[in-house]
């Protein structure tokens, strides 16, 4: 991982523009002590009013006090993206006594000015070189902009698509997961920012999907499943985190000392600071843990939350507090500490102000959209292609492309550019019609009167359109409304009158090519019934719609696979794939089996499963050992062949199950995975290394253990690999 990451450093264009900013980092050795000496230091000259100041983050709009920033009231901001303004309150931080240089954030979660595929979507790549560089640009571009911090990468476990949010993490799988996460993180602060983990922790498992809701983890669920992306985020150097909303076994997250604390700092010796969510420390009210926001700041701050994200209460109350004696100084300098040791790590004492000249140039460079483009290319999933429908063939000479989405309303979920340098997003209309011949037309009709598909402009118009061509392309899916925070559903079909339309093209007869830009895993049963091929993106931003075009006429063949399980109804959730098997298994589907009277246990799209142009067949696998010792590894091999025409990448997994165990272990976990590009006809062999210390679960007591036995492999191009091989675990 270490030496990918490195070698994408050397082919991202780090010399090839003057970028202001170099990539920021923890220090080490000599360095990272003469920050501690300079932290006590400034401690030392600080009044308690400027101790809590650096605590008190608050964000651009209604309320921004710039007063407090000249006061030294104030440690960080939000939400700035213009240059000029993010410059006036770095101006503002000299007017004030200790001239300490504000921490400037915002979330930039897939792009700042280049947008690049939702966080979902870029999961789907399997691609943790092309995930770095995303990140990467986000950093730079970003950072260009002056901002020195961003809210990502959130690496919340989900099995719930119900839930808005599924959009930002990494999908259903922890290896998966810790690999992106890690990713995501080197890529941010490579690119200048400091990443904040989030939301520590247990925010993706609410119950229902219902956005804020409580969850209930088991301890051995909690190491296994939840925490392993943050642990990998900070081992690639995340310098800060950010605690979640909710509820964690009753304890809401932002009062959560067992995590914060104990096992955060304790535990795993992170330095760095953690904000609250936004607002979170007065919702601890709210949760009904707290009586007013003073014990709320008091509850917070003595858990281990060191910086208030626009709630206001630090900033109105923590002094008095410790003017009481409720809360030690000695508490509150361990959290001033923490502030201000990410901000030397950062650099921020020696860093000039914003260059408000220079960034606009410094926006959607050609190398940021290059890997724009290859991220969303990487990211586009072919669910279903019956009869070889894509690519779209010679003999097609007339295509319709239907839905409001196919021409952009905007690719942004968040953050506002403030117009720097924003380019035209190619519509798909235009996109086709540049890679098809010139000889095939391509009509465009919206149907809808916006993107989310809640209302007909002119449906007949559509229909219409569709029956004069020879093949149709809907659009279609879920836009900002139906997806991403506050924006749980519990049906999950398409949104609005979007199925009414395609039911309407369906009926034409004509074939139709479902292209879809969702924020999580649709319900797509009818459609996977109805239509002749599906193609899966979650919202591939900047150069989203080209992406699709080039796959569509077949320039690039698909290679995303699913990071999330697609249920076939929403009562099947949670479906994922690394199940424990049942004392009642499903054999021949009768009762008192595990199973749905109505419905079938497996996925409609299984976890890893993606088609491609071309098709690959694995055979010989291998392990270069059958003993392993517990504190040993394994070289597994398989070749993978290429038996098609087309020149393609595959996704070659390997899943491991241990049939016998002190506790239960899941049917079938991935251990790793490598996209590998095959030409036609070409075989290559790919070996993965196993290390049998990632074998363990934990128990009920959050205890790792190790069990001896038979470990047996799979190989393949989803988690239903089949080609198998084993070996047995031995103590040492
Ligand atoms: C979200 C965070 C986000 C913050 C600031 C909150 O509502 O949960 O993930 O970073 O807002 O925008």
């Amino acid at each position: 991982m270490i030496l990918r990451l490195f070698a994408a450093l050397l082919t991202c264009g780090f010399a090839t523009i003057a970028f202001a900013q170099q990539g920021v980092g923890w220090k080490t050795g000599p360095e990272a002590a003469a920050i501690e000496r300079k932290v006590d230091a400034l401690i030392g000259k600080m009044t308690l009013e400027e101790k809590v100041g650096q605590l008190h983050l608050s964000g651009r709009g209604e309320g921004f006090d710039i007063n407090q920033v000249k006061a030294g009231r104030m440690g960080a901001v939000m939400n700035f993206v213009v240059p000029q303004e993010v410059r006036q309150v770095q101006e503002a931080v000299r007017q004030s006594r200790l001239k300490i240089p504000l921490i400037i954030g915002l979330d930039a979660v897939h792009g700042f000015s280049t947008y690049f595929p939702l966080p979902l979507g870029q999961a789907a790549s399997w691609n943790p070189q092309l995930i770095e560089q995303a990140a990467y640009w986000t950093g730079r571009e970003a950072s260009a902009a002056g901002i020195n911090w961003t809210f990502a990468p959130m690496v919340d476990m989900s099995r719930d698509p119900r839930w808005g949010r599924v959009l930002e993490g990494a999908g259903e799988d922890v290896h998966l997961a810790s690999v992106v996460a890690a990713a995501r993180t080197s890529g941010y602060q490579r690119g200048g920012v400091a990443a904040s983990v989030k939301h520590f922790v247990g925010y993706g498992a609410g119950e229902a999907g219902r956005d804020y809701n409580s969850t209930w983890i088991p301890l051995s669920q909690l190491h296994d499943l939840h925490l392993p992306p943050f642990k990998a985020a900070f081992q690639a150097g995340a310098m800060t985190a950010m605690a979640a909303f909710n509820a964690l076994n009753s304890m809401p997250a932002t009062a959560h000392r067992g995590m914060l604390t104990d096992l955060l700092r304790g535990k795993w010796g992170f330095r760095g600071f953690v904000t609250s969510d936004f607002g979170s420390i007065t919702e601890l009210r709210l949760h009904g843990i707290a009586k007013d926001d003073a014990e709320a700041a008091r509850k917070a701050l003595l858990a281990g939350i060191d910086m208030d994200m626009m709630g206001d209460v630090f900033h109105k109350h923590l002094a008095n507090e410790v003017k009481a004696g409720r809360v030690p100084v000695k508490a509150l300098d361990e959290a001033v500490r923490r502030v201000l040791r990410v901000k030397y790590h950062l650099g921020l004492f020696e860093r000039g102000d914003v260059d408000v000249a220079a960034a606009p140039s410094l926006m959607q460079t050609e190398e940021a959209r290059k890997v724009a483009r290859q991220a969303a290319r990487e990211g586009v999933i072919l669910l279903k292609n019956d009869k070889a429908t894509l690519p779209i063939a010679p003999s097609v000479k007339s295509v319709a492309v239907i839905g409001a989405m196919a021409v952009p309303e905007d690719e942004r979920v968040w953050t506002d550019p403030a117009g720097l340098g924003r380019r035209l997003v190619q519509p798909l209309p235009d996109a086709l019609r540049e890679q098809l011949p010139a000889d095939v037309t391509v009509a465009y009709e919206p149907a809808f009167t916006r993107n989310c598909g809640t209302e007909f402009k002119d449906k007949e118009a559509a229909v219409k359109a569709a029956a004069a061509v020879d093949l149709v392309v809907a659009m279609l899916g879920e836009d900002c409304e139906f997806m991403g925070e506050g924006a749980s559903r519990t049906d999950l079909g398409l949104p609005g009158v979007q199925q009414e339309l395609l039911g309407a093209l369906v009926e034409t007869g004509k074939p139709v090519v479902l292209v879809l830009a969702t924020g999580r895993p649709l319900v797509l049963t009818w459609a996977d019934k109805h239509v002749a091929a599906i193609v899966q993106t979650f919202h591939g931003g900047t150069e989203g719609r080209a992406a699709i075009a080039e796959v569509l006429a077949g320039k690039v063949n698909p290679a995303g696979r699913v990071p999330m399980s697609f249920p076939r109804s929403v009562g099947q959730i949670p479906v994922y794939y690394d199940q424990l098997p049942t004392g009642r298994p499903q054999k021949i589907r009768q009762r008192y089996e595990s199973i749905f009277m109505d419905e079938a246990n497996e996925a409609l799209y299984p976890f890893g499963f993606g088609l491609s142009y071309s098709r690959f067949t694995y055979a010989n696998p291998r392990v270069s050992r059958e003993k392993v010792a517990m504190d040993g590894a394994v070289e597994i091999a398989v070749e993978v062949t290429n038996r098609s025409e087309r020149d393609g990448q595959e996704v070659a997994q390997l899943y491991v199950r241990q049939p016998v165990a002190e506790r239960s272990r899941p049917l079938r976990q991935l251990k790793g995975f490598e996209k590998v590009f095959l030409k036609a006809g070409e075989t290559k062999t790919v070996t993965f290394r196993l290390e049998a210390g990632t074998l363990g679960a934990h128990d009920d007591a959050g205890r790792y253990r190790i069990d001896p036995g038979l470990v047996e492999v799979y190989l393949g191009g989803s988690s239903l690999a089949e080609a198998k091989t084993r070996f047995e675990l031995t103590k040492p």
